[in-house]
């Protein structure tokens, strides 16, 4: 059996018996799982102060941070507002935020931007008409004024090079590239804290252990849950899922986002068309090249994203078409090469010259509005466990997150969750021995077949089930399927050494259960989450909270449901 040894099932009393093999144990201040825009500006804002492990399950520049294209929202125009981005955001999210997480996020933006801009994110600039240097401003979707900070359409990757190269040469930061973390170590003496984490060296293919005063997730979200999606292969929701074995509760974990336009193309896996183009005038058109948002929002292409991926899946269910068209061809070809280079070129050499004619688009699973839940600290239900970046859930998003929200999120969570911990290193550590990894019981496996098989089930019945438009049925079919393949899953946990694609399988059917419960439990249609058997919203806004069967003996307000327990 591989087990967590603080698990009851385990078979290991003794903590002592050293089966971690020599060297194998490391220990640190703040262990963080994650290395995206939020794992990294924590790492920097702790790094003078404290011994950090930085983990990450790919190399160190994989994750979604590293595709963003659009940019980074904050208030830089002078006729804009902190209270204008609270109420956009607001709006976006269908009424579901946490307003003081909003006004929070929204007051804490131009200072996260700085920020940045010291450690050197190149952000684009232009001359203002008195010559001076400002930041070029874009806009999106749900967004009243230009508000979006970016670096040409590649604002994830400058943003994400910097940082890294920052990290990689701070002395401080120990950075563990290929390694998966499998779970949080639970404490025994303190049920609510833990004590690190069994990590997975993908390159030894070893289990070891982490030991750590405090430990961050920042693992990202779960779009791979779903067939189609725009986000990297890292995304399988592993720190939502840890987080709830772990006892925490988790929230709004039905709203995913899908992303209107992604690339429809047999060679442009997960390639987004970002929502900047919208935002330039680029218009949404049919395959006859006729416009069709003006029949579903007055906002048309700028209304939020659940309204214009909905209407694109309308129009293509409608037609039988295999996708819609995104057209700023109107646009001169010179204005289009600056402001888009990167687009331009992937589609050119894809044989679409976007300068002369329509891009054809999908929508894509791209970002999970749910997670782990967090106060304003950033600290999880476990006294030294934090979770920032997509894989946690403040209450910025609410039922649909507005663009250009998520890489702000990340740099101001991280940098609450800093200053969260520093005012904690004084704090007594724990000496409680760590007991080993059990793989006393387990084999090679002989057929990845299986792990492969359930990969594709799962995200293709997820993309059918509970895709842009949800039923009822759909709903409990979900539910059905993933109760087998959970089924199936343990058993094969239980028997079989583990792999990558094993641990994200088994973190992915629990991410998919998370979904379709909240998804059961929210009777009627808000933002991103649209059940054609509710199809209205109801009156009053109340977020979807999970809270582990563990926990409910102490439950919180809200739309409470208690859920399953590994
Ligand atoms: P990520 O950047 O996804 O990083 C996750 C990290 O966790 C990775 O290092 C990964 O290896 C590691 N990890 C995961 N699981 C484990 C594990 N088990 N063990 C060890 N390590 C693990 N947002 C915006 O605000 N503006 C945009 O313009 C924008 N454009 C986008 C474009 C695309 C194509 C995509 C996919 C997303 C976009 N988003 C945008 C959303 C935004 O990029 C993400 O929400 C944000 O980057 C998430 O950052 P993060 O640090 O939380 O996670
Ligand atoms: C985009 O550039 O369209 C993506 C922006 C975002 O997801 O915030």
């Amino acid at each position: 059996m591989n087990s967590n040894p603080s698990s009851p099932q385990s078979p290991l009393s003794s903590p002592d018996s050293a089966q971690v093999a020599p060297g194998c144990e490391h220990s640190c201040d703040v262990l963080i799982i994650g290395s995206g825009a939020a794992g990294l500006s924590l790492a920097l804002s702790l790094a003078n102060y404290c011994r950090i492990i930085l983990l990450s399950k790919s190399d160190c520049n994989e994750g979604s941070t590293r595709y963003a294209q659009g940019g980074i929202a904050a208030v830089f125009d002078e006729r804009d507002s902190i209270e204008s981005h609270v109420e956009d955001t607001l709006e976006a999210g269908a009424h579901l935020c946490d307003e003081d997480v909003v006004r929070f996020t929204a007051q804490n933006a131009k200072s996260a931007m700085e920020w940045l801009i010291a450690h050197g994110v190149p952000f684009d600039q232009e001359k203002s008409d008195d010559g001076e240097n400002r930041y070029h401003l874009t806009r999106e979707g749900g967004h009243s004024f230009r508000r979006i900070l970016h670096a040409a359409d590649a604002t994830g990757e400058a943003l994400q090079i910097t940082l890294n190269e920052a990290v990689s040469q701070h002395p401080n930061i120990h950075i563990f590239e290929r390694y998966n973390a499998i779970d949080l170590i639970k404490s025994k003496e303190n049920p609510n804290s833990c004590k690190g984490a069994y990590v997975w060296n993908r390159r030894r293919e070893q289990v070891e252990v982490i030991r750590s005063r405090f430990v961050t997730l920042a693992t990202g979200g779960a779009s791979k849950v779903y067939q189609y999606t725009s986000n990297p292969d890292v995304a399988s929701g592993d720190g939502i899922a840890m987080a709830w074995r772990a006892g925490c509760r988790v929230a709004n974990m039905e709203f995913n986002q899908f992303h209107p336009t992604c690339l429809f193309h047999p060679q442009a896996r997960n390639f987004l068309i970002t929502e900047a183009l919208r935002g330039e005038g680029a218009k949404l058109v049919r395959p006859d090249g006729t416009p069709f948002m003006e029949k579903f929002d007055p906002r048309k292409e700028l209304a939020p994203r659940d309204i214009v991926a909905r209407a694109i899946d309308y129009e293509m269910k409608r037609l039988g078409a295999d996708c819609m068209y995104l057209d700023i061809s109107h646009k001169p070809a010179d204005f289009i090469v600056k402001h888009f280079p990167n687009i331009y070129r992937r589609c050119r050499a894809l044989g679409i010259d976007i300068t002369r004619e329509p891009i054809p688009v999908v929508p894509a699973a791209h970002y999970s509005c749910g997670g782990v839940m967090t106060d304003l600290n950033a600290k999880t239900d476990l006294d030294n466990v934090y979770a920032i970046g997509e894989v946690a859930y403040t209450g910025l998003h609410g039922a649909n997150r507005m663009a250009s929200n998520s890489l702000l999120e990340c740099v101001v969570f991280a940098r609450s969750a800093a200053e969260h911990i520093l005012s904690r290193l004084d704090e007594p550590g724990s000496n409680e021995p760590i007991a080993p990894w059990d793989e006393s019981q387990v084999t090679n496996s002989d057929e990845e077949v299986i792990i492969q098989h359930n990969w594709h089930e799962l995200r293709l019945f997820m993309w059918d089930y509970v895709g842009i438009v949800r039923t009822n049925k759909r709903l409990e079919r979900a539910m059905r399927r993933i109760k087998l393949l959970e089924q199936e899953i343990s058993e094969y946990y239980s028997n079989f050494r583990v792999s990558n694609n094993l641990l994200e399988l088994r973190n992915l059917v629990t991410v998919a259960e998370l979904i379709v419960r909240c998804a059961m439990q929210r009777q009627e249609s808000r933002g991103l989450h649209y059940n054609l058997d509710y199809p209205d919203r109801a009156e009053s806004a109340t977020p979807s909270v999970l809270v582990p069967l563990k926990r409910l003996s102490n439950p919180e307000p809200g739309n409470l449901t208690g859920g399953f327990d590994q």
